[in-house]
């Protein structure tokens, strides 16, 4: 019998929540953005891991990452979360070259001696940078892991996913009142879809050929819909008086049909820890990042993709503007539907202190969530 591996304690322990800083979003591959937001010489981004904020920067086509604290007097280097610059300290205006090296130091003069030996020793934290297609991952500890070992065999499948992405049609944060493996575990399992979504994600229908991929680190699930549900639609739109909506749905269906990613079902994936994808067939692409706050608050960064389309005319524009639109609907309503029964769970288990529980098949991904995070955070579930 399946039952959860992580007691309650875990989704409230201050100290709990420090360790996993440390053994899970420090020491393990975490993900950073998109190569799409680093293409020139000093593009750079910041992201929050392991609640530390993390520079990666582009010198001169190479990518590399730095612990955002200045070596002088420990201000923040980069202020925004992307921008273009060089990597220099808006304090006293050092400025640092791509080993993290303090290379210019105003009035220099004015310090004991800065030699060679000193300013190596002044050098930046510097953190590991890898990536798989459009994504960049970070790490701040070398164990001799790289980042296709520790995707293992979803490295192809998250290159492929992610080179199909293009327009960025959507971008948004949201703070969730949950531990952040709450917010995660609610992605890997659909049954919660009916009483939670049912007039989004539910109207769809129960789908069929569900395949749950599970034997691994970074779970996986797919399903290709409920044909009834797209029998009855053809139904309705073959109606004389949707005859406009069927116009536009056959141009859609043509402009969509030259996308680059053909799965032939819903796909959504999980890599461990926090970063999940999802894909409609590969005409839209769901990235998500749950990132933790404290404890009991999570931030969530969505990001919404349409696929890389060549569009060849101001209506296939107006077309691709709105399916973009709907999509971006659809999202912003399930996710906020979520947040709400998420905070509800938060609410609950804060109040348990009891272990217990139980999964269902449709609940196994969570299991294997489990699993995967006892043996990290060093742990014999019992
Ligand atoms: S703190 Fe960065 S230059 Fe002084
Ligand atoms: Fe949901």
């Amino acid at each position: 019998m399946m039952k959860p591996l992580i007691p309650p304690s875990y989704y409230q322990d201050t100290e709990i929540f420090q360790r996993e800083q440390v053994l899970i979003f420090q020491n393990l591959w975490n993900f950073a953005g998109f190569t799409i937001d680093l293409q020139s010489h000093n593009d750079y981004i910041c992201a929050e891991i392991g609640g530390k904020s993390i520079i990666v920067q582009n010198f001169h086509g190479e990518l590399r990452a730095f612990l955002n604290v200045c070596s002088h007097r420990f201000s923040q280097i980069h202020q925004l979360p992307q921008g273009n610059g060089a990597l220099k300290c808006p304090y006293h205006s050092w400025t640092f070259n791509c080993d993290g090296i303090p290379i210019g130091i105003p009035l220099v003069e004015r310090f004991d001696t800065i030699t060679d030996a000193k300013r190596e020793s002044l050098r930046l934290e510097k953190w590991l940078v890898e990536t798989c297609g459009k994504l960049v991952f970070v790490k701040r500890n070398d164990d001799g892991i790289i980042l296709k070992e520790f995707l293992g065999s979803i490295y192809e499948k998250l290159a492929e996913f992610s080179e199909a992405f293009g327009q960025k049609i959507n971008e948004w944060q949201v703070k969730v009142n949950a531990n952040w493996k709450i917010t995660t575990e609610n992605t890997l399992e659909g049954y919660h879809v009916f009483p939670v979504h049912k007039n989004t994600f539910g109207k769809y229908g129960i789908p069929v050929d569900i395949k749950y991929i599970c034997n691994e680190l970074h779970t996986g699930y797919s399903d290709k819909g409920n044909p009834e549900y797209f029998e009855k639609f053809k139904k309705k739109i073959d109606r004389p008086a949707n005859f406009l909506k069927k116009i536009f749905l056959k141009k859609a269906e043509s402009i969509f049909g030259k996308r680059p990613l053909k799965l032939g079902s819903y796909y959504h994936q999980l890599v461990f820890p926090n970063l999940t994808i999802s894909t409609n067939d590969g005409v839209g692409f769901s990235v998500q990042v749950h990132q933790p706050i404290n404890s009991e608050e999570t931030k969530l960064v969505h990001h919404l993709f349409a696929c890389k389309l060549e569009l060849k005319s101001k209506i296939e524009q107006g077309i691709f503007d709105r399916v973009a639109q709907q999509f971006t609907k659809m999202y912003v309503a399930v996710y906020e539907e979520d947040k709400a029964i998420c905070e509800t769970v938060q609410r609950g288990i804060s109040s348990q202190n009891k272990e217990g529980g139980i999964f269902s098949l449709e609940e196994q991904r969570i299991y294997e969530f489990h699993k995967a995070y006892a043996i990290i955070m060093n742990f014999n579930p019992t």
